[in-house]
């Protein structure tokens, strides 16, 4: 039988773009084998390049965008997912090709799922959402130093973005971990917050900017760099002898401009972070471990929750990095 649902739909004719708040019936969902009633959206820094003018990723309109949800399967034609249980999908081009999470339901492919473990509500991976997941996989690399150095441990771990949403959960992470955790920030009124989240020093994101020489002095065995651009150049320089740097993020630009040393002299290690098309294996290790790794408490002090429509006036903010802590959307609301 189907279902209506409320969705943010955005539209592309003649060079116009509109976004806007619609009904639509769980029959008009065409793509995929498995029928989710979404609990729980987020909001991603791409999210809103896309709400914004479809950032260039989106190519089919009428379009449903958000790239992560949790609900619960109603629907499912693949005996791995019966109805009841409890998904959490994250990426794999959901919100971007397929139809996404700002909806009431998502009808998607059952490959794309990850069961959510028990001990975790809908509310609380969408808290973390493709941010924390990101965030899991960067710290897990940062961690693997150890084991790469048989034993030898991580001490410094370097957080660019901080206040963000990627930012803002490998600092509880890393700290969790134990490491000295330095987080570098745009945001002169964020210190506290930063500090409360686990991080030991604060910087200002104005020294990651300008010239690099070839090498400089070293002072990171880890870094979770959200950045990019001229901050990983810096980055990259400043990383001592075999430290990790995962590299997950662009909101400071796409370009790098570095040169051999690094890598040659001091054996740095630049590692890709891409949290969409990671395998069902890793996401399942990573969202089991979350109740390890983060807590919840505090992450739900930092987060607030909207609907739908209060979406579509505040997405805006994310674009001009204005958005601190993590915003949940609940498109029952
Ligand atoms: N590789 C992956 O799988 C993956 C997954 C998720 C996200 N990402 C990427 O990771 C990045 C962060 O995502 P997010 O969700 O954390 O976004 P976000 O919540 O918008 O955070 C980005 C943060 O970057 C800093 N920032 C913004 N503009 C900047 C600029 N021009 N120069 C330097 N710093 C700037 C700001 O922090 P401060 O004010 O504290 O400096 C801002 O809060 C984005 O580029 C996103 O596309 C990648």
């Amino acid at each position: 039988m189907s279902k209506k649902f409320k969705a943010v739909v955005i539209d592309n004719q003649n060079e116009k773009f509109t976004r806007e708040i619609k009904e639509l019936d769980t029959d008009s969902l065409k793509d995929g084998n498995a029928l989710v009633k979404i609990d729980y959206t987020n909001l991603n820094y791409k999210d809103a390049l896309i709400l914004h003018n479809g950032g260039r990723i989106v190519k089919k309109y009428p379009f449903v965008p958000g790239i992560d949800f949790s609900g619960t399967v109603e629907q499912s034609e693949d005996s791995k997912f019966k109805a009841g249980d409890r998904v959490i999908l994250t990426g794999f081009r959901v919100g971007e090709v397929y139809f996404g999470g700002f909806a009431g339901y998502a009808k998607v492919n059952s490959s794309f799922l990850v069961k959510t473990p028990d001990q975790l509500s809908n509310l609380q991976v969408m808290m973390m959402g493709t941010a924390g997941f990101t965030a899991m996989l960067s710290c897990f690399a940062i961690k693997a130093r150890e084991e790469l150095l048989m034993g030898e441990k991580v001490k410094d771990v370097l957080v660019t973005g901080a206040t963000g949403g990627v930012g803002s959960i490998s600092i509880m992470i890393l700290s969790k971990m134990g490491y000295t955790v330095h987080a570098v920030t745009g945001k002169k009124d964020k210190h506290d917050y930063l500090k409360d989240l686990g991080a030991k020093n604060i910087l200002d994101r104005k020294d990651f900017m300008g010239e690099s020489k070839l090498l400089e002095k070293g002072m990171w065995d880890g870094v979770v760099d959200t950045v990019g651009g001229e901050a990983l150049t810096k980055i990259l320089v400043q990383t001592k002898p075999a430290g990790i740097i995962a590299a997950c993020g662009n909101a400071g630009g796409i370009k790098i401009n570095t040169n051999v040393m690094p890598f040659v002299v001091r054996g740095v290690k630049l590692w890709g972070i891409d949290s969409s098309g990671s395998s069902i294996k890793r996401r399942e290790f990573a969202w089991n471990e979350a109740k390890n790794l983060i807590d919840f408490e505090k992450l739900k002090s930092l987060t607030k929750e909207h609907s739908l429509e209060e979406l579509l006036k505040i997405f805006p903010k994310m674009l001009k990095g204005e958005i601190s802590g993590r915003v949940v959307i609940n498109p029952n609301k």
